[in-house]
């Protein structure tokens, strides 16, 4: 028989199989926005389990706070960047309102002396409601974005007509330029934006959004320049997967800077130019992408580009969406069920959908941070995550890291899991939506805001309730 000597007993006593010891032994944990106490996870030194105690499951969760200290953070990266070049131009902060447009959100990234960026008619109103609240002056810089219908130009056309001495209409296509002229009575300054290469394994090779590179220069010559009512301020590029450090990249700013010299040869009041959004955010507890390293890049290349050509060096607007709002965010779920579907495959049944409350991990197979609440002292085992509509894609079953979920194990639903997926603040409700009638009537859960008062205290306040059987019906005509 064998037997096991008290040194092997100490070891098996010792043995390192639970979900906390998982998680210190792959990342460094504790982060900055989370650590354990007691097997219990705390989010910016929130107790998760309080919060889950006090409004229940499914919920979705926004911590104001990381709104304002991304924002800082990005001003005090790219000033940084300027200073250490002696870059002449300034930086503007933009928010994109279409990551998240809840006045909240939107609210609290007012505080931090930004502009706002829109794509769409209504996002005019939205603004409009803002400066009907006092919350904003008519000096914003407003920078309209987006292929433009006639309400969106009458929209805009309205602000500047009115007084919104900022307003940007970046023309996505060379006819929008007659449109906004039919509309717009004011001196007004526009942009363009650069219709850039796709990524090479990307479906089609250039964007369908903005202007070919080879036709800025003649439009501007052709329709612009002898224009008295409007200025070519800014030229406008966005790169779809977003700022990274690899050649696709770089080449394409290149070629941006490249046309912007070009085009201040021929345009002396050009002398802006808007690098777009895609700053990206952490969806995983392995940290690995160089901010500041990014934004002095980006800057000291602007500037020795344009050195070489003699160009005055231009002013910088970005307009962050994930990176403003999304490190905000978190969406708790409770697992009320495990299913053994065969040897191998055990699923994590939660009380809620992916696809209709985390559309992009369905859509776009994203992944975000993904942590249990409580039981980090329990073992872990392997499992897949199973939302609750009836369609076979309502799942999750990756990291980012790696191509497996592990939990803490459970003994059946007598014995409550709840899970909570992180940094889930950006574009999830625009693309789901947020009230409507939703995949097998999966109501949207309960979202409570989280702030923080003078003394650095937290307190949580509720947004909207669980949405109701009632507001799907009356959609729906019943
Ligand atoms: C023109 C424009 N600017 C900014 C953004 C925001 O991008 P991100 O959320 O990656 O920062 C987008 C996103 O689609 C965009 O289309």
């Amino acid at each position: 028989m064998c037997k096991i000597n008290a040194n092997q007993l100490t070891y098996i006593c010792e043995m390192k199989n639970k979900y906390i010891d998982l998680i210190e032994q792959s990342f460094e944990f504790p982060q900055d926005e989370f650590k354990v106490i007691d097997g219990e996870l705390y989010f910016h030194d929130i107790p998760m389990m309080d919060v889950i105690e006090q409004y229940g499951t499914p919920l979705k969760i926004t911590y104001l706070p990381k709104i304002s200290s991304q924002i800082q953070r990005a001003k005090r990266m790219f000033n940084v960047a300027m200073a250490k070049v002696d870059y002449k131009g300034d930086y503007h902060y933009c928010y994109c309102t279409k990551s998240s447009h809840f006045s909240f959100v939107v609210e609290e990234a007012l505080k931090n002396d930004i502009h706002l960026e829109t794509s769409s008619a209504f996002d005019i109103n939205l603004i409009e409601a803002l400066y009907d609240e006092g919350i904003i002056g008519q000096d914003l810089y407003i920078i309209c974005n987006g292929f433009k219908k006639d309400t969106y130009i009458e929209n805009i056309a309205n602000m500047r007509n009115n007084g919104w001495i900022n307003v940007i209409p970046i023309l996505d296509n060379m006819t929008e330029f007659e449109d906004l002229d039919l509309c717009i009575k004011e001196p007004t300054k526009i942009g363009i934006r650069i219709a850039a290469e796709e990524e090479p394994k990307f479906e089609f090779y250039t964007s369908r959004l903005g202007i070919r590179y080879s036709d800025i220069v003649p439009f501007y010559m052709n329709k612009i320049k002898e224009s008295t009512k409007f200025s070519l301020k800014m030229l406008h590029f966005f790169i779809n997967t977003g700022i990274r450090d690899n050649a696709y990249y770089w080449n394409e700013l290149a070629k941006c800077v490249s046309v912007y010299c070009d085009l201040k040869q021929v345009c002396p009041d050009l002398d802006s130019l808007n690098i777009g959004g895609g700053f990206p955010i952490k969806n995983s507890l392995i940290q690995d992408y160089e901010y500041e390293y990014m934004a002095e890049e980006i800057i000291a290349q602007i500037k020795s580009m344009c050195q070489q050509r003699g160009v005055p060096e231009p002013n910088i607007f970005t307009e962050f969406g994930s990176f403003t709002v999304g490190e905000s965010g978190a969406t708790i779920f409770q697992v009320l069920d495990i299913k053994q579907q065969n040897d191998r495959e055990r699923w994590y049944m939660v009380d809620s959908s992916f696809m209709t409350t985390l559309p992009d991990t369905w859509g776009i197979k994203q992944r975000f941070i993904l942590l249990p609440i409580n039981k980090w002292d329990c073992q872990y085992q392997r499992v897949f995550l199973g939302g609750l509509t009836c369609d076979s894609q309502d799942y999750y079953n990756a990291e980012a890291h790696a191509n497996a979920i592990f939990l803490p194990t459970i003994k059946d639903r007598t014995d409550p899991l709840y899970i909570g997926f992180f940094h889930t603040g950006a574009y999830q409700e625009s693309i789901a939506g947020f009230g409507g009638i939703q995949h097998c009537l999966q109501p949207a859960p309960k979202h409570i805001i989280i702030d923080k008062d003078e003394n650095g205290e937290y307190f949580t306040k509720l947004f909207s309730k669980e949405q109701t059987y009632k507001s799907m019906l009356k959609i729906l005509g019943y």
